[in-house]
C-alpha cells in the first residue's frame, strides 16, 4: 500500500483504505472541507476520511507568513486556473480571461488569501430564510456558527480607540484566530477617517454586530502568539492525531461510486485518483459522501458522476443519472478595480507626514455602503425606478433579483471600497453582481478543469432610455461619486494634488479608466446553489444534493447569492453549521443536538496554539 504517502497525516494501521468503510469520506481539504472535518471528529466514534488532490503545505512561510500571503500562486499548490473568455470585460480589447487561483493544498484557498475575515449583516442572511424559503438559515444561525469557529483576539490597548470592537459578537474558543492588524497607519486616522465623517459616512464600529456597513478595521485570520496565518490547515495541525480523522494527499476525487442507481441515489463512496502513484484509481467507501472541493471542482464532481445538465453531461460524453440541471449554474465574482486602485495624489507636506510606512496586511480599512451612499441621488432614483418597474431580467433567476431589490432597498452592503497598500488608495468592488455564469464540465476526464464562466458584466439594462452594463455602470458611478466626495472633503481637499482616475473627468471618461482596471475579485462563489429545487437549487437545507440519499456539498458552491462579506467567515459558518447538522441526524453516527458539547468548549483544544507540528512531508 502506500503508507509512505500516508505518513504525514497518517499514523493509524491503515492497511488497506480503499477498504475501510468510514462515516463520512470528505472531496477536498480545504475551507471549509478540513474545518468540517475537524469539528465532525471530534466525536471519536464518527469516522472521517479526508480526500485531497494536493500536498501538504502547512509548514512553508508562503503559506504561515502573513506577508507572503498569495505567494502560492503559480506554484504547485495552486490550481492555477483560467476562466473562459469574457466579451465583457475589458482586459485591453482583447475580452481575455481571467485567472483563477485556487489553493491546492491542506487548508485549500484558506492557505493562499489574503485572510480578511468577516461577517455579513442580519438583513443579508435573514433573507436566505424569509426570501429564499431556506428554513434554518438566517443570521442567527449562521453567526452562532461563525463565532463558532472564531477565537477573537481584541486590539492592542493603544490601538482600541480606531479599532472598535466588541468581544459580544465575536468567538472565544474556535479553532481560527481573529486579529486586528497593529497598526493603524496616521492617514487613516488623520485624514481618510475623518474626511469619510465629514462626508457623511457612518463612523466605524464592529462590522459582526448584525450591521456591516460603514468603515472598519476588519480583523484577519492570524494567530497573535507569533502572527502566521490561522486557517483550516492549522486548525487541523492543532488537533493531530485522532485516530478517526484521516486525510490523504495526492488523492484527486473523480467521481461519485453508486450503490443503487434508482431515484434517490444512493452513494457508496468517492473514486479518486492517486497522482502519486502513476494515476492509479481507488475507492474510500463512507455511508454519507460530502463535496468540499470548491467553486470549481465539486460542481465537477457531481457533473462527472452522472448529476446535470442532460446536454452538458452528454456532450462531455457522461451518461446522465439524474436531471438536475441547475448544477454549475449561480456562478459569479464581484468585479472589482484588480488591475489597478483608485489613488489619492497627497501633495508634498502631506505625503511626509502620511507615515504610509510599512505594509502590515494588504487592506487596511474597508468600507461598506448601500447603494443610496454611493450614488448621486439623481442616479439613485432612476437606477431605483428601473428596480421598482422590473420584476425578471435575463439571465438570472428571479429569487435572485428579488433578493437583489430587497438588499437595494434596505440599505445593505452593495460596493466595498478597499483602502489599501502603502499608498493612499481604494480599490472599488461591486458586491453582488447582476451577472451569474456557470462551470460546466467539456471532458469526462477529472484531470481536465470544467469551463469556467463567471460571466463577468453580462447583464445589459435600460436606465432612462439608455442601454447600460449594469454591473460596471454600478461600479464607476459608485466609485466616481465616493472620490468626489471625498476629495472634495476636509482634511482630504487640502492634502491632495488631484485623483488618479481623476474625479473631475466626465462620467464617460471615468467609465473607461474603470472600466480598463476592473477584473477578478476572487470571490467567487456558487455553482451548487442551495435552494428549493423549482427555485434553481442543487442542495436543500441540509445540504443534500436533490434527487440523492446521502451526498452533501460542504463549500463556497452553495452560497444561494453573494455573501457581501469577503466569502472565508461566511465559508467557516457554513462548515460549522454543516457539522451541527449532521450531528443531529438519526443515525448521524455523531453527537445529538441535546448531546452538543457547550460552544465554550468546541475545538478548545485546538485554540490558538499554531502551528504545533513541523513534521516533514
Ligand atoms: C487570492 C485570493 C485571496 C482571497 N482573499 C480572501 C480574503 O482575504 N478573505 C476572504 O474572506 N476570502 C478571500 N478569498 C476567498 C476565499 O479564500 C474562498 O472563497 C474560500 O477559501 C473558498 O473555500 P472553499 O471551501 O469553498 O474551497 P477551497 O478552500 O478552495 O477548498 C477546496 C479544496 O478541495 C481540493 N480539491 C479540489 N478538487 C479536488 C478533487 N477533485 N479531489 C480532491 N480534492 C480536491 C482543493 O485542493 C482544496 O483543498 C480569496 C481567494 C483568493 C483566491
Ligand atoms: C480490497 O477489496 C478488494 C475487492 O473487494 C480485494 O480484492 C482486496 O483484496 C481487498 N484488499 C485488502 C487489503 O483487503
Ligand atoms: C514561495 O513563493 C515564491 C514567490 O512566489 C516562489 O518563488 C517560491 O517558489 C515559493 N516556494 C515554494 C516552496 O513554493
Ligand atoms: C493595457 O495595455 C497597456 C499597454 O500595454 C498597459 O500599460 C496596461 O496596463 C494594460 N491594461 C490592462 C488592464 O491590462
Ligand atoms: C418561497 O415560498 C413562497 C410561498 O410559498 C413562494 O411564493 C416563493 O416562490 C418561494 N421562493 C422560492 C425562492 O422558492
Ligand atoms: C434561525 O434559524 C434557527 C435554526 O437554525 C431558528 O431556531 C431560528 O428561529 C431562526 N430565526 C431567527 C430569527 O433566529
Ligand atoms: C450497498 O448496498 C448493499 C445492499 O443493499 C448494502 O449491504 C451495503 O451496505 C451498501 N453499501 C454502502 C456503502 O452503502
Ligand atoms: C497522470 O495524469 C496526468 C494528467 O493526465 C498526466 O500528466 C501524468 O503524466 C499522468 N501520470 C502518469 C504516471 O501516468
Ligand atoms: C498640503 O497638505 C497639507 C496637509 O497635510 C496642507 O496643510 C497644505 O496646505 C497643502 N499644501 C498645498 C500646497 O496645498
Ligand atoms: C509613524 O509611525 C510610526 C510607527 O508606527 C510612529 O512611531 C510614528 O510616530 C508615526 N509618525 C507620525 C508622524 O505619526
Ligand atoms: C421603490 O420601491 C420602494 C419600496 O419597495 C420605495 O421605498 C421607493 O420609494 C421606490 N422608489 C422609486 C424611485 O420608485
Ligand atoms: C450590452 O450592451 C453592449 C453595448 O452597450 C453590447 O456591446 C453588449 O453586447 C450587450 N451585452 C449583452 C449581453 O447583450
Ligand atoms: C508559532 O507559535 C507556535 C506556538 O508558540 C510554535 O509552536 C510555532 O513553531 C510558531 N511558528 C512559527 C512559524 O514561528
Amino acid at each position: 500500500m502506500r503508507i509512505g504517502m500516508l505518513a504525514t497525516v497518517l499514523w493509524a494501521t491503515l492497511t488497506a483504505c480503499q477498504n475501510v468503510t468510514y462515516d463520512y469520506v470528505i472531496a477536498g481539504a480545504g475551507t471549509a472541507g478540513l474545518l468540517l472535518a475537524v469539528v465532525l471528529s471530534e466525536n471519536p466514534d464518527v469516522s472521517v476520511m479526508v480526500l485531497e488532490a494536493g500536498n501538504d503545505a502547512r509548514h512553508q512561510s508562503n503559506v504561515t507568513d502573513p506577508e507572503r500571503r498569495g505567494t502560492i500562486q503559480h506554484t504547485q499548490y495552486d490550481w492555477g486556473l483560467e476562466s473562459t473568455l469574457q466579451p465583457y470585460l475589458y482586459a485591453n480589447g482583447t475580452g481575455g480571461s481571467q485567472y483563477v487561483p485556487r489553493g491546492k493544498t491542506i487548508g485549500g484557498t484558506s492557505a493562499m488569501n489574503w485572510m480578511i475575515h468577516n461577517e455579513n449583516s442580519r438583513i443579508q442572511l435573514d433573507i436566505w430564510e424569509s426570501l429564499l424559503n431556506l428554513t434554518g438559515w438566517n443570521w442567527t444561525s449562521m453567526s452562532t456558527a461563525f463565532r463558532e469557529s472564531e477565537t477573537m483576539f481584541g486590539p492592542p490597548a493603544a490601538e482600541a480607540e480606531d479599532l472598535p470592537y466588541n468581544a459580544s459578537f465575536h468567538g472565544g474558543a474556535g479553532p481560527i484566530c481573529s486579529i486586528f492588524q497593529r497598526s493603524v497607519y496616521t492617514f487613516f486616522s488623520n485624514c481618510v477617517q475623518p474626511s469619510l465623517v465629514n462626508a457623511g459616512y457612518e463612523t466605524p464600529h464592529d462590522g459582526n454586530n448584525g450591521n456591516a456597513n460603514g468603515p472598519n478595521f476588519l480583523p484577519f485570520a492570524v494567530c497573535p502568539q507569533n502572527y502566521t496565518r490561522s486557517y483550516s490547515g492549522s486548525a487541523y495541525t492543532a488537533i493531530e492525531p485522532r485516530p478517526n480523522l484521516h486525510i490523504l494527499e495526492s488523492a484527486h476525487v473523480s467521481r461519485i461510486t453508486w450503490n443503487s442507481t434508482q431515484t434517490p441515489l444512493t452513494a457508496s463512496g468517492l473514486e479518486y485518483i492517486d497522482t502519486a502513484a502513476g494515476n492509479a484509481t481507488s475507492t474510500v467507501h463512507a455511508r454519507e459522501i460530502i463535496l468540499s472541493a470548491g467553486i470549481v471542482y465539486s460542481p465537477q464532481i457531481l457533473q462527472l458522476s452522472g448529476i446535470g445538465d442532460p446536454f452538458v453531461l452528454s456532450a462531455a460524453g457522461v451518461d446522465t443519472l439524474l436531471n438536475l440541471s441547475s448544477v454549475g449554474t449561480s456562478l459569479r465574482d464581484p468585479p472589482m478595480t484588480n488591475y489597478w486602485p483608485i489613488s489619492f495624489q497627497l501633495n508634498e507636506t502631506a505625503a511626509a507626514s502620511a507615515n504610509l510606512t510599512g505594509n502590515e496586511y494588504i487592506q487596511n480599512l474597508i468600507d461598506l455602503e448601500p447603494a443610496s451612499q454611493m450614488l448621486s441621488p439623481e442616479d439613485y432614483e432612476m437606477a431605483s425606478t428601473w428596480l421598482n418597474s422590473t420584476s425578471s431580467i435575463p439571465g438570472l433567476a428571479d429569487a435572485q433579483f428579488a433578493v437583489f431589490k430587497h438588499l437595494w432597498f434596505t440599505e445593505q452592503p452593495l460596493i466595498e471600497m478597499a483602502w489599501q497598500y502603502t499608498v493612499a488608495n481604494v480599490t472599488p468592488y461591486n458586491l453582488i453582481p447582476l451577472s451569474q455564469g456557470t462551470v460546466h464540465i467539456n471532458s469526462s476526464d477529472p484531470l481536465h478543469p470544467p469551463a469556467i464562466d463567471p460571466n463577468y458584466n453580462s447583464v445589459n439594462v435600460t436606465l432612462n432610455g439608455t442601454e447600460v452594463q449594469w454591473d460596471m455602470w454600478f461600479l464607476a458611478k459608485a466609485s466616481q461619486y465616493y472620490v468626489t466626495r471625498l476629495a472634495t472633503t476636509e482634511p482630504m481637499a487640502s492634502m491632495i494634488t488631484g485623483t488618479m482616475p481623476d474625479y473631475r473627468l466626465s462620467f464617460e471618461e471615468w467609465y473607461d479608466a474603470i472600466f480598463e482596471w476592473t477584473g477578478s475579485s476572487q470571490h467567487l462563489t456558487g455553482g451548487n446553489p442551495m435552494l428549493p429545487r423549482e427555485a434553481g437549487g442543487v442542495v436543500d437545507t441540509e445540504l443534500l444534493v436533490y434527487g440523492t440519499k446521502n451526498v452533501r456539498v460542504v463549500d463556497g458552491s452553495v452560497f444561494p447569492y453573494q455573501p457581501s462579506a469577503h466569502p472565508m467567515g461566511v465559508t467557516y459558518a457554513l462548515a460549522v453549521r454543516a457539522a451541527r447538522i449532521l450531528q443531529g441526524m438519526p443515525c448521524g453516527g455523531g453527537l445529538t443536538m441535546t448531546e452538543q458539547l457547550p460552544a465554550s468548549n468546541v475545538s478548545a483544544s485546538a485554540t490558538a496554539m499554531f502551528p504545533m507540528n513541523s513534521r516533514a512531508v
